[in-house]
């Protein structure tokens, strides 16, 4: 079966303009094995951004893959709405252990768009039941170039022109503050007192806004900025969490407890679709009442807290722990780090973030119609590696369990391709005779 054509034929891909994707042969990828993805023809690529940033501990993890299996044996799926299940509250208690302290609370859904999207909603109706004065928090503030999802919500609360400004005139109104800047957050939540009901925030690093790392102490000084002004905070760990920075969340790097706490993407390890969203005590109890108080939180999904997905979850911390993959990591983002210093100082490149294994490579400004950051991806392609940029920043993002050596041969593969295709961006002028 031509599965090349099936694509081409019916598909329609994510973030992807369709008139060049069907001019381009596309990558079937069929099998995988730790940090390497496989494609039809079995030539092998170093997934260097860990499947769309969720894979932590490796393609094919026997541990993950047996608890998946057993599950399989009891149930795929049942429903939360009115049912509960072993797993959703095993994983429930986990999840409250490795967060940080208040957070009593898992909600769960699918996404990260949807854990962002539920924080929201949440926010909002808490701050409605508070009732008086509170009632007008119907605002909120997010940062500039932020990005937490794809829904009409966490779009409302996106910072990324090119995403989400065809979508303005369905979006509710929102205030950006500068990334990284707590003087002028401090500006944005006095401007509009009494009228916020939350900030929602990328903690350490905006991913999507091309690794944009946070100065130390922004954190913090927003958390404290939110208690000043009693905004509820919202960290959407989404990209963040299990591990990416170097410890389980990035909230602990700065001891920030937020009020709602928003996991995905790593949360099963890579392997199924499943998000949390995690809430104070104090937000909880604001919504408890009897039915005729309506303080119900009406949200929930069909796969809601699918058992599958959180055998998955409960395999992928179990991992965590037997695998000591925090501790081993450390040297992993030293020796990355060095590694980069090579690529940093490359005269193609403008700068390099990184915030421990989550990394940008930003190749500076160039025309869109070149699509720099593209002809580096079908480079690295060539030499074994999936590399997907974000505009014309490279990104790198790992697995947590990737070896040294492959990882070397990532930041090598990926240097050699920016090389190529800036080459192949800007051939040189033919000399006069
Ligand atoms: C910080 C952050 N929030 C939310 C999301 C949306 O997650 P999903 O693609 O699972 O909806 C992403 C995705 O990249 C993200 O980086």
């Amino acid at each position: 079966m031509d599965h090349a054509q099936l694509d081409r034929d019916h598909l329609w891909h994510p973030f992807t303009q369709q008139l060049g994707w069907v001019e381009e042969e596309p990558l079937m990828i069929e099998r995988a094995e730790g940090a390497q993805l496989i494609d039809s023809e079995g030539r092998r690529y170093i997934d260097g951004v860990s499947s769309l940033w969720c894979n932590v501990h490796g393609h094919r993890h026997a541990g993950i893959d047996a608890a998946v299996r057993e599950q399989l044996d009891r149930v795929a799926h049942s429903t939360m709405l009115g049912l509960s299940h072993p797993c959703a509250a095993e994983l429930a208690a986990k999840l409250i252990e490795l967060a940080p302290p208040g957070l009593s609370r898992v909600f769960y859904s699918e996404s990260g768009s949807t854990a962002t999207e539920i924080a929201l909603k949440m926010a909002f109706q808490f701050q409605q039941q508070r009732g008086g004065q509170h009632a007008r928090r119907t605002s909120f503030v997010h940062l500039r170039e932020a990005y937490h999802g794809d829904t009409i919500g966490s779009v409302s609360v996106g910072g990324i022109d090119l995403f989400h400004s065809t979508y303005r005139p369905l979006l509710f109104q929102t205030h950006a503050a500068e990334p990284g800047d707590a003087a002028n957050l401090e500006r944005v939540l006095s401007c509009h007192e009494e009228q916020i009901a939350a900030l929602i925030v990328e903690p350490l690093v905006q991913g999507a806004a091309g690794m944009l790392v946070h100065p130390p102490g922004y954190l913090r000084a927003a958390r404290e900025l939110c208690d000043r002004f009693d905004v509820l905070m919202i960290c959407d760990e989404v990209a963040t969490g299990f591990g990416r920075t170097g410890t389980m969340l990035a909230c602990e790097q700065e001891g920030v407890a937020p009020d709602l706490l928003c996991l995905a993407k790593g949360l099963t390890g890579g392997y199924l679709p499943l998000a949390a969203t995690l809430a104070s005590e104090r937000i909880y109890e604001g919504f408890l009442g009897t039915p005729a108080e309506q303080r119900t939180f009406f949200h929930g999904h069909t796969y809601t807290g699918n058992p599958l997905a959180c055998a998955a979850a409960l395999a992928n911390l179990e991992a965590f722990e037997q695998e000591r993959t925090l501790e081993r990591l450390q040297a992993k983002i030293e020796l990355l780090g060095r590694e980069l210093n090579a690529v940093a100082a490359m005269t193609e490149v403008t700068e390099v973030r990184q915030c421990g294994f989550m990394v940008g490579i930003d190749l500076g400004e160039h025309e869109p119609a070149l699509r720099l950051g593209h002809r580096v991806t079908l480079e690295a392609r060539r030499r074994g590696a999936i590399v997907r940029p974000l505009g014309d920043v490279v990104v790198l993002m790992p697995p947590l369990s990737i070896s040294e050596s492959e990882l070397r041969r990532l930041v090598e593969i990926t240097a050699e391709s920016i090389q190529a295709a800036c080459a192949s961006a800007y051939p040189p002028v033919a000399q006069a005779a």
